[in-house]
């Protein structure tokens, strides 16, 4: 029975509900919790846990290299300027401070951190190392664990992420396209020892998506894993790249992956409107999934109580063993959140996956539906899962 909006607010008080209410069940979730958000215009550099400005003195009339500019972040570099060891330049900032102290990221731990970058064509690409972002183990003289850096590969000016000590190169893509513009990176380390560790870095330009790549590696050394960003390059480029220069940063963020509890709503037991419960492919929760009718319009749609208002991630898990792409419209209390958001092929019925999207919630009673928007109908639908508020 389709309970409509119009219907539900007839009905008074939630005993009433009730009777129209899937079952619900608690479930692992993971999510992202934000740890860090600093704004540089009201914390400046009080956001990093240590500055390396110019540590070795060596260039007092270009101090400050590394200062808050609006809202921005910069770091400066000269030609003059010299790191401790003189081969090399380096304007740095490490770690993520809070007003409450710095933050550890620590073994077992998934950090994501966000934010935006603008190099500017004066900031090139070298033969040997300039980093502009790396993961390390606290203490001066260890390696990077993780390394951004701006590398000349065969005379071209690339852009690229690796797990440093491994040589393993999570992606790469060329700089010239991205130089003198806002370009938005995101990287999430799992802090392990061996095969327990990977990186994702992603990378884009707008709404354009130029890498995207996961990799296992190490990514423990010891203690705990602290972020630096700035220029840290070697003198020895023999491209003739090293001018004086400059990056901008803003948008900083990190969150550490957290477990918290969903509320699981199976399809099975939701209103289905043009579609039927099967069971024939294995690998669901519950007791079954809902297979939709091939039309556009036929939906499932959850009812729920929630205590609170605010912010939730809706989960969808679904299974499109088909090749073709099977849309839907994602509609939260009669409001559509994500329209004809895609559902693309699993590989196979019996392989199923996950679709996160964001929503307001309202405190009392919600209704999420998903409708099919093409003539393929809806995904094979096992769950809706609601995490917060
Ligand atoms: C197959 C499959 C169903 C699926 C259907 C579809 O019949 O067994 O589970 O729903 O294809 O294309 O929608």
């Amino acid at each position: 029975m389709d309970i409509t909006r119009r219907q539900l607010g007839t009905l008074v008080g939630a005993a009433l509900l009730t009777p129209y209410l899937p079952a619900r069940r608690a479930a692992a979730a993971l999510a992202w919790q934000l740890m860090w958000a600093p704004e540089a215009s009201s914390v400046g550099l009080g956001a990093f846990e240590t500055i390396e400005d110019d540590r070795a003195d060596s260039h007092p009339a270009g101090q400050p290299h590394i200062f808050a500019e609006g809202n921005n972040f910069r770091f400066n570099m000269h030609t003059v300027d010299r790191d401790t060891m003189t081969d090399r330049q380096r304007q740095e900032v490490t770690g993520t401070r809070n007003p409450s102290g710095y933050l550890q990221w620590l073994k077992g731990e998934t950090w994501r951190v966000t934010y935006s970058m603008f190099i500017p064509s004066s900031l090139k690409a070298t033969t040997t190392f300039t980093h502009i972002s790396q993961t390390k183990m606290p203490g001066t003289g260890g390696l990077p664990i993780t390394t951004t850096s701006l590398r000349r590969v065969n005379g071209v000016q690339t852009i690229e992420h690796t797990i440093y000590e491994q040589g393993i190169l999570v992606g790469r893509t060329n700089l010239e396209p991205l130089q003198d513009k806002w370009i938005d990176a995101e990287y999430e380390i799992k802090i392990g020892d061996g095969s327990a560790g990977s990186v994702r870095w992603v990378l884009r330009d707008g709404s354009t998506t130029l890498v995207d790549a996961t990799k296992t590696g190490d990514t423990f050394l010891g203690d705990r894993v602290r972020p630096k960003w700035g220029i840290y390059r070697s003198l020895g480029d023999t491209s003739g790249s090293l001018q004086n220069c400059y990056m901008l940063l803003t948008n900083m963020r990190a969150y550490k992956q957290v477990q918290v509890t969903a509320t699981r709503l199976e399809a099975e037991n939701a209103t289905i409107s043009q579609g039927v419960v099967e069971s024939n492919h294995a690998g669901y929760s519950g007791t079954g999934f809902v297979n939709s009718d091939n039309v556009a319009g036929a939906y499932t749609q959850w009812g729920f109580q929630q205590g609170t208002a605010g912010p939730a991630t809706l989960t969808i898990r679904y299974a499109n063993g088909t090749s073709a792409n099977r849309p839907m419209d994602v509609t939260v209390n009669g409001t559509v959140v994500a329209s004809g958001l895609s559902f693309a092929g699993t590989g196979a019925w019996t392989t199923w996956a996950s679709k996160t999207v964001n929503a307001t919630l309202v405190a009392g009673a919600n209704t999420v539906r998903l409708t099919a928007t093409t003539a393929n109908g809806c995904p094979n639908l096992d769950y809706l899962d609601i995490t917060g508020p």
